[in-house]
């Protein structure tokens, strides 16, 4: 007669041990709920229409600013030179607060009943900001390169903001200009000033 050391019981007409009852579901596939582009409908007194338009300018803002905090880690880690410190420093205070809109730009979005972007391959395909090379550049060309992505993301997001303003998305408008432009124009101001050729004192 054969021994038993575990026990059983009955679920769904098969018996499963007790230790099977605590084994997570792993390996589970499946395919999308809800695609990209795609808004589910949220009652928030706004059309579907306006939902969707800022839902796409949103994850083209979302995409670059991701871009953007990765390259101010990039410079943050690869910065050099008599200023290291201070840049060293201060690319990295630039990251946390860009990380902080990107998500506050992605719960947007899904607020608005969207998909927001997230894996960083397809932040790739989606972003307008050149690619740096994979080494390191001097100084100068570094935080020229930061400036010129705050630019195009500035651009954008005014332009984005004014027309989610127009159809109705004030909720969009608010946080593409209190966050997403104010925030970047005052960090284009700190480094701007790095880029200015002035003596430290006269002789
Ligand atoms: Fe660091």
């Amino acid at each position: 007669m054969a021994v038993t050391t575990q026990k059983q019981d009955k679920v769904d007409g098969k018996s499963r041990s007790k230790e099977e009852h605590s084994q997570p579901w792993i390996h589970i596939g499946g395919g999308e709920i809800q695609k990209f582009g795609t808004v589910r409908q949220f009652p928030l007194g706004l059309s579907r229409d306006a939902r969707l338009y800022s839902c796409q300018r949103l994850n083209q803002v979302l995409a670059d600013t991701q871009i953007l905090h990765a390259l101010y880690k990039k410079h943050h880690w690869l910065m050099r030179g008599h200023t290291f410190y201070q840049l060293h420093l201060l690319l990295d205070k630039h990251a946390g607060e860009q990380i902080a809109l990107v998500d506050e730009i992605a719960e947007r979005i899904q607020t608005l009943g969207g998909v927001a972007v997230g894996d960083p391959r397809h932040v790739a395909e989606l972003t307008r900001i050149p690619r740096p090379p994979d080494g390191c550049e001097e100084v100068p060309a570094m935080i020229s390169r930061l400036l010129e992505a705050h630019e195009m993301i500035l651009i954008d997001a005014r332009d984005a903001a004014r027309k989610a303003a127009e159809q109705g998305d004030d909720g969009t408008n608010d946080l593409l200009v209190s966050n997403v432009v104010r925030t970047g124009e005052t960090q284009v101001w700190f480094l701007a000033e790095h880029l200015v050729d002035t003596p430290l004192g006269r002789t």
